[in-house]
C-alpha cells in the first residue's frame, strides 16, 4: 500500500506541448516567435513542460482576491521545478454576484476549462478555485481533458467578528437577518454585522459548498495534502501554492493523470469525508457530476449509505455550534480529519503528490478533540445527509439531518404551496397569511430546469408572523438547492423537478405531507387516482430560454439526481475528442 510509483522521466520530446513548439516548419516557426515576441528566449520554454494555471480571479469575486497575487508563487514554483508557466484566466463565478445563479454556469465553467487545456500547448495544469461552483466546474473539465492537474483551494476566510462574537459566512447572516426581521436589531449594528462578517480573502469559512468542496477535491486526491484546511489569509497558503506549482512539473514527468487518482474508491473516500464534516447538500450533485465525469456511476444512495456509518465529527457550523474552518485548520485540518475516519477510508488511493492517501494522513494529529472529535463523541451519531424517496420524489430528494430540529424528522403536516420564488416573496412576510409552524412550505419550478439553474432558495424564510411567535425553524420542501451555510428542516433537490412534471407540480395548498428520516421516506398523502386526474390537468411548461447559452442549458441539462451536468459533456458521451490539428 505504501508503495511509491517509480517516476518515470519523460523525455522533452514526449511533451505535448512539443507538437507546437517543437517541429522545424511554418506553425512550429509561428509558435515560437509569438512566444518571444512576449520577450521569452528559447531557455524559458524549450524542451520544459508548460504549465496551464487556471485562474478564476475577478474583481467581484472577494473569494479569490488573493488569486492575483497567488498565481505569482505558483508561477515560482513552476520555475523552481523547471517548467514554463502560463496563466490563463477562467469564468470566476462569485458566489454573491453572479445572478440567478452560479449553478446556471458551473457546467460553462467546466466546459470552458476543458476546452482551455485542450486547445492550449499545455501539458499539465494548475487549478485555482474555491468559491462555491469553481471547484468542481474545474476538476470536471479537467478530469475530461485527461492531463495531469493539480487543485490550489483558495482557502477559508478569517472568521467573522462583530463586537466580540464570532461571525460565521451565510450562517449568521440568516440568523441575524431573523432577528432584525422580528425587530431585534436597529440599523447601526446591522451596519456593523456587513462590515464584520467577511473579513479577509477566501472562501466562506463556515461549512458550506466551498469549505465541503475543496475538502472534497483534497479527499479524491487532487490538492496536496492538508490544502484545502489552510486560511486564505496564512503564510502557508503562499508556501502551498508554490509548492503546487513545483509539484505539476513533477506530476507531467510522471505522466500521473486525474484518471490514475480519482478511483471510484477515491470517490467513496470524499463522501465518507463529506458525511464527516457535515458536508453541505450541495455535496450531492457536484460529487455525483465529478465522479460520472471519472467514469464512475456514483448515486445518491452511495450517499444514504456513507451517511448511515460516518457520524459528523467537525465540530464546525451549521452542523457543528461554535467552530469555524480557521478553528479546524489550528486543530489539525482535514488530514487529522481523515486520520480520525480511517476505519471508513480506502488508504491506498494515489494522490496528486505520488503518494497513497494512508502515507498522506499518517502522521497526522488532532490538536483540539472539541473541534475534530473522536468517532465514539460526534456531535451527530448518524451522517449529515439523508435521501428520502416516496410519490413525491421518485428520483430521490435530500435533507440535512444534523442542522435541523430532530422533532421535524418524523412529520405530517399541511403544505402552503407556492408557485414560484416571486409569489413566495410577496406574500411570506403578510400578517393574514394561513400558517402554523406545522405546515409545510412548498416551493416549487426552482429545478434545474424550472429556476432555472437550480438556485438556492430551498431555505424558505420563515413567515414573518411566525418569526414574531419565536418559530426558527419548520419543514421546507422544494426542487432548489440550499446554500451549505443554511440550516434547518429544508428538504431539497426534489427529483424529478416540477418545472418538468415531477409529483411536486401536483400539489396543492392543504394536502397533507408525511416526512420520515428515519425511514428515508416522502409522501404526498393524496390517492393514486386524484393524482392522476391532476397530472391529466397539467399543462407542459415551455423551456426556459430561447437562445444563447441557456438554450443549450434548457436542451442539455439533466436531473440533480443525476448531478446537473450537460448529457453530452459526460466523459464517455460519443467517441473521444482527441488531440487538436495544429
Ligand atoms: Fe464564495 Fe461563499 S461566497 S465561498
Ligand atoms: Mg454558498
Amino acid at each position: 500500500m505504501t508503495e511509491k510509483k517509480p517516476p518515470v522521466s519523460r523525455p522533452p520530446a514526449a511533451l505535448r506541448s512539443a507538437r507546437w513548439f517543437a517541429p522545424d516548419d511554418l506553425r512550429g516557426f509561428g509558435h515560437r516567435s509569438r512566444v518571444m515576441q512576449m520577450g521569452y528566449a528559447p531557455e524559458d520554454w524549450a524542451g520544459k513542460p508548460v504549465i496551464a494555471i487556471l485562474n478564476t480571479w475577478s474583481d467581484i469575486n472577494p473569494c479569490h482576491a488573493h488569486f492575483k497575487m497567488r498565481v505569482e508563487d505558483i508561477k515560482r514554483g513552476v520555475l523552481q521545478a523547471g517548467g514554463f508557466p502560463i496563466e490563463l484566466p477562467a469564468l470566476s463565478l462569485s458566489e454573491n454576484f453572479v445572478k440567478p445563479t452560479t449553478m446556471l454556469y458551473r457546467n460553462m465553467l467546466a466546459m470552458e476549462a476543458e476546452e482551455l487545456i485542450r486547445s492550449h500547448p499545455v501539458d499539465g495544469v494548475v487549478l485555482m478555485g474555491g468559491c462555491d461552483k469553481t471547484t468542481p466546474g474545474l476538476l470536471m473539465g479537467a478530469t475530461s481533458a485527461g492531463l495531469p492537474a493539480i487543485y490550489v483551494p483558495a482557502g477559508p476566510m478569517l472568521r467573522g467578528n462583530w463586537k466580540g462574537k464570532v461571525l460565521g459566512s451565510g450562517s449568521d447572516a440568516w440568523k441575524y437577518w431573523d432577528e432584525r426581521r422580528a425587530g431585534n436589531i436597529g440599523d447601526e449594528d446591522w451596519l456593523a454585522i456587513e462590515g464584520g462578517i467577511a473579513r479577509s480573502h477566501g472562501h466562506c469559512m463556515t461549512m458550506g459548498t466551498a469549505a465541503t468542496m475543496t475538502a472534497i477535491a483534497e479527499a479524491i486526491g487532487m490538492t496536496l495534502p492538508g490544502a484545502s484546511s489552510i486560511p486564505a489569509a496564512d503564510a502557508n497558503h503562499i508556501r502551498m501554492c508554490a509548492a503546487a506549482g513545483r509539484r505539476i512539473v513533477e506530476m507531467v514527468r510522471e505522466d500521473l493523470r486525474p484518471d490514475a487518482i480519482q478511483t471510484r474508491n477515491a470517490y467513496l473516500n470524499a463522501i465518507a469525508v463529506a458525511m464527516a464534516m457535515g458536508c453541505s447538500t450541495n455535496a450531492v450533485i457536484h460529487v455525483i457530476a465529478m465522479a460520472r465525469r471519472a467514469g464512475h456511476a456514483i448515486s445518491l444512495d452511495d450517499f444514504d449509505a456513507a451517511s448511515r456509518k460516518v457520524p459528523v465529527i467537525a465540530n464546525i457550523r451549521p452542523s457543528g455550534d461554535t467552530y469555524l474552518m480557521e478553528d479546524f485548520y489550528y486543530a489539525g485540518g482535514l488530514r487529522a480529519l481523515m486520520k480520525q475516519i480511517t476505519p471508513h477510508l480506502s488508504l491506498g488511493e494515489m494522490t496528486v503528490n505520488g503518494r497513497r492517501l494512508g502515507e498522506n494522513v499518517a502522521d497526522a494529529e488532532v490538536y483540539n478533540d472539541d473541534v475534530i472529535r473522536p468517532l465514539e463523541r460526534p456531535i451527530y451519531a448518524e451522517g449529515a445527509l439523508a435521501v428520502l424517496r416516496g410519490n413525491l420524489a421518485e428520483n430521490g430528494c435530500v435533507i440535512k439531518p444534523s442542522a435541523c430540529a430532530q422533532r421535524f424528522l418524523k412529520h405530517t403536516g399541511p403544505a402552503l404551496v407556492f408557485d414560484d420564488y416571486p409569489a413566495m416573496k410577496a406574500v411570506i412576510d403578510s400578517d393574514d397569511l394561513d400558517v402554523t409552524e406545522d405546515h409545510i412550505l412548498v416551493l416549487r419550478n426552482a429545478g434545474p430546469q424550472g429556476g432555472p439553474g437550480m438556485p438556492e432558495w430551498g431555505m424558505l424564510p420563515i413567515p414573518r408572523k411566525l418569526v414574531r411567535q419565536g418559530v426558527r425553524d419548520m419543514v421546507r420542501l422544494s426542487d432548489a438547492r440550499m446554500s451549505g451555510t443554511s440550516y434547518g428542516a429544508c428538504i431539497l433537490h426534489v427529483s424529478p423537478e416540477a418545472y418538468i412534471g415531477g409529483t411536486l407540480a401536483l400539489v396543492r395548498t392543504g394536502d397533507l405531507i408525511t416526512v420520515d428520516v428515519p425511514n428515508r421516506s416522502i409522501r404526498l398523502e393524496v390517492g393514486d387516482a386524484e393524482l392522476t386526474q391532476r397530472r391529466a390537468a397539467l399543462v407542459p411548461q415551455p423551456p426556459r430560454f430561447g437562445r444563447g447559452y441557456g438554450f443549450m442549458f434548457s436542451r442539455h441539462i439533466q436531473q440533480a439526481d443525476k448531478g446537473c451536468d450537460f448529457d453530452f459533456l459526460e466523459t464517455g458521451f460519443g467517441p473521444e475528442t482527441g488531440e487538436p490539428a495544429i
